[in-house]
């Protein structure tokens, strides 16, 4: 695998590279990212990862300062996945001066859910991945479908913006009792991390009564969020949305989705079902 820590160097290859397929990361790798990994190698010749913890979508509030940081291991993980290169730009090279231009992203699809609880981020992740996607030149880029909202404000920035790139989602990744992969479960203690599971229990039993037929959705989210708070959690939101604009659901024939985000302890997880 080739490391670029340069746009120069990047550009070098990217000259060389063929049909190219690019994964987007902040690092801290896990079976998550790795299968966005392979899955890139199905549209491309060539697949870049990237690794960059970008400030920019970090509220003060938020944990820039101590999400983790595993250079070593990551790199070890995309070699053993096959990526051919790796953009790993540090805050100097995507920041050589204070980004004072953004990509501000359609409040309606913005402010909502994770944009209710975390000013701003949305901004600061279009506007960096507007800047990867204006550097590394892809074909394709694949995201997570685990981070439901930031694949639909990307899908909107690309469509309206004409980029050249096809986006291409990624199912959820899940450890074996259904929690779904995050660099932020490694933040959780080993008895949180047995309660962690409940997240994404909340979320089957929703999916389960809205296709038995239940469509009492303010029902169902209030009866999940209380059954969270009851274990200690503190929930942001639980809520059955419409996929294609995460809209609250009208006609009965929208396809649905149903999103989370809660608190356990100090570490915030968000978690979502297609239903
Ligand atoms: P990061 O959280 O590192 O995630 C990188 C990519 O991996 C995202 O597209 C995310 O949705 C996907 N991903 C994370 N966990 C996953 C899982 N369990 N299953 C499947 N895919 C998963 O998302 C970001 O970084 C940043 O916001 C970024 C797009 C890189 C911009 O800074």
């Amino acid at each position: 695998m080739q490391i670029h820590t340069t746009i120069d160097s990047l550009r070098r290859a990217r000259a060389h590279a063929g049909r190219l397929a690019f994964v987007p990361t902040m690092g801290n790798l896990h079976e998550g990212h790795i299968a966005l990994m392979r899955q890139a190698g199905e549209h491309a010749d060539a697949v870049i990862a990237s690794i960059f913890v970008n400030r920019l979508q970090f509220g003060p509030s938020e944990d820039f300062d101590t999400y983790p940081r595993t250079f070593a291991a990551d790199c070890e993980m995309l070699e053993a996945a096959g990526v051919e290169h790796l953009f790993a730009p540090d805050e100097a090279v995507m920041y050589p001066t204070r980004q004072t231009y953004h990509v501000e992203p359609d409040p309606a699809q913005a402010t909502a859910l994770e944009g209710a609880h975390r000013a701003g981020h949305f901004r600061g992740v279009a506007t960096v991945v507007l800047k990867l996607l204006n550097i590394v030149q892809p074909n394709v880029a694949l995201f997570g479908k685990k981070d439901y909202q930031q694949l639909m404000v990307l899908r909107n920035m690309v469509a309206q913006m004409a980029l050249p790139v096809d986006i291409v989602a990624g199912e959820t990744v899940r450890a074996e009792d259904g929690l779904a992969l995050s660099s932020r479960n490694r933040y959780l203690s080993a008895t949180e991390r047995t309660e962690a599971v409940r997240l994404s229990r909340c979320l089957n039993h929703i999916r389960d009564a809205v296709r038995g037929g239940d469509h009492d959705f303010d029902a169902l989210e209030r009866a999940a969020m209380a059954e969270l708070a009851t274990h200690h959690w503190q929930p942001d939101y639980v809520a059955v949305r419409r996929q294609c604009d995460l809209q609250a659901p009208g006609d009965p024939k929208d396809a649905l989705v149903v999103l989370a985000a809660a608190r356990l302890g100090t570490t915030r997880l968000i978690d979502n079902l297609e239903i």
